[in-house]
């Protein structure tokens, strides 16, 4: 297959574009207008592999997409391209909603116009995935049953709103037209690229730079968490032997408070990169007269811990139920959270390039912005 990813040099993008160079003989036409969230860097080998070809193209622009699509001729679309990060969108909409709703009926129409020239066993094996995300159902108190397919859309933030709003042209392109969809709903992704803005990577870099650890709230929030690379054989599964105009939910039956996520990695990084402080100890001996000796105080990465403003609308708990994908497709997550954030935080140790290039002036504006005025309120 020829698979058009838009979105492929994110975080999850790059990780399914990476997947489906090593792990399959497909070929990757790759769709990303490099925002601040893009970076070719996350690509690694597949980058300059044959059989991925880069087009720094914006799903915004419809005569570009249908450029892409005259010119490479796909036979199934993955779309992962978004504006990504709920925090952004309560900070600055707009460029949510022309992105994810606008971007998303942009290629669709891009992709229908194409697919209905198709013969007929062409249009038949055609698939467009859309992967979206477990925010579009809003969230569950602490007894409410996990999300299936069937819960009710109720989403909170502009970001879960405008994903929400792109299932659902997803959905009626399908029933109006009979383009044959896919939807995914996935719950909190991690592990290696992923951008220092969200949880896990920011905490992980500013417990390394001695920097306070930003704990919306009191940190009672639960958030389901999937290490990326099982969301990408999640979703070459779906793709290759989903039903079309099906909808599957994706999760990591990991069910964490955002207060176990950040004392999760203290307790990784003071194994792994142990802080310790040389002071000098003053006392006194038996004749009152004082000895000073030099002994190292072992600092605990938690003590960075700092509670700060939560974020408004802030969703209470998500959680995914997975029967489905697991019954139909036989997917069931493979990294338990222990190795899976082991693996990402020696990634992030390992990496300092990536993520010195990464955090350019916009990425230190974007910090100034949420967490200048924010302030500390208590630490632990
Ligand atoms: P990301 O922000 O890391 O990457 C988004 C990519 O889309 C970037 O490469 C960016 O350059 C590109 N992009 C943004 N606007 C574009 C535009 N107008 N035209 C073309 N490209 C554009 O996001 P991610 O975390 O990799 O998420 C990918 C997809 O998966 C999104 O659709 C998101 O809603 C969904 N999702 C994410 C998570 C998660 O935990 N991160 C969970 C479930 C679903
Ligand atoms: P995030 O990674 O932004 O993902 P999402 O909001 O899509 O779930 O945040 C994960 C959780 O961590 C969420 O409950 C908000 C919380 N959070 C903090 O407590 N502090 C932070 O600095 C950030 C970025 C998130």
């Amino acid at each position: 297959m020829k698979i058009l990813v838009t979105g492929g040099a994110g975080f999850i993008g790059s990780a399914l574009v990476r997947h489906i160079i090593e792990k399959t003989s497909h070929q990757a036409v790759n769709v990303d207008a490099l925002t601040y969230a893009g970076n070719p860097e996350s690509l690694g080998q597949a980058r300059d592999h044959p059989r991925h070809v880069f087009e720094q193209v914006d799903i915004r622009d419809r005569q570009a997409l249908d450029r892409v699509f005259r010119e490479h001729r796909p036979d199934a679309v993955m779309h992962l391209a978004a504006e990504s990060h709920v925090d952004r969108s309560i900070a600055g909409p707009s460029v949510f909603v022309q992105t994810n709703v606008t971007g998303t009926q942009n290629l669709l129409e891009a992709a229908r116009v194409y697919w209905s020239e198709l013969d007929a066993h062409a249009r038949r094996a055609f698939r467009f995935h859309h992967v979206s995300t477990d925010e579009v159902f809003g969230d569950l108190g602490p007894e409410d049953p996990a999300f299936t397919e069937k819960t009710p859309y109720a989403p909170s933030s502009p970001y879960a709103a405008s994903k929400a709003a792109s299932d659902h042209l997803v959905r009626a392109w399908h029933r109006t037209y009979g383009l044959p969809i896919l939807i995914t709903n996935c719950s909190n992704n991690y592990g290696p690229y992923q951008f220092p803005e969200k949880l896990i990577p920011l905490m992980i870099l500013n417990a390394l730079e001695g920097k306070p650890l930003p704990v919306y709230g009191r940190g009672e929030n639960v958030r389901d968490w999937l290490y990326v690379e099982d969301h990408a054989r999640a979703l070459r599964l779906v793709l290759e032997k989903g039903l079309p105009g099906r909808t599957y939910n994706i999760g990591g039956r990991c069910e964490k408070t955002n207060m176990e996520v950040v004392t999760a990695i203290c307790d990784i990084l003071d194994e792994l990169r142990p802080v310790t402080s040389d002071e000098s100890q003053v006392t006194k001996d038996g004749d009152g007269l004082q000895v000073t000796s030099d002994t190292s105080r072992v600092t605990r990465h938690s003590s960075l811990i700092s509670f700060v403003p939560d974020r408004p609308g802030h969703d209470r708990r998500y959680a995914i139920d997975d029967a489905r994908i697991s019954r139909e497709l036989g997917w069931r997550p493979q990294e338990s959270f222990d190795s899976g954030l082991r693996k990402t935080i020696k990634w992030y140790l390992d990496n300092t390039e990536w993520v010195d290039r990464v955090r350019t002036g916009e990425y230190r504006e974007w910090i100034e912005t949420n967490y200048g005025q924010r302030g500390a309120v208590s630490t632990l």
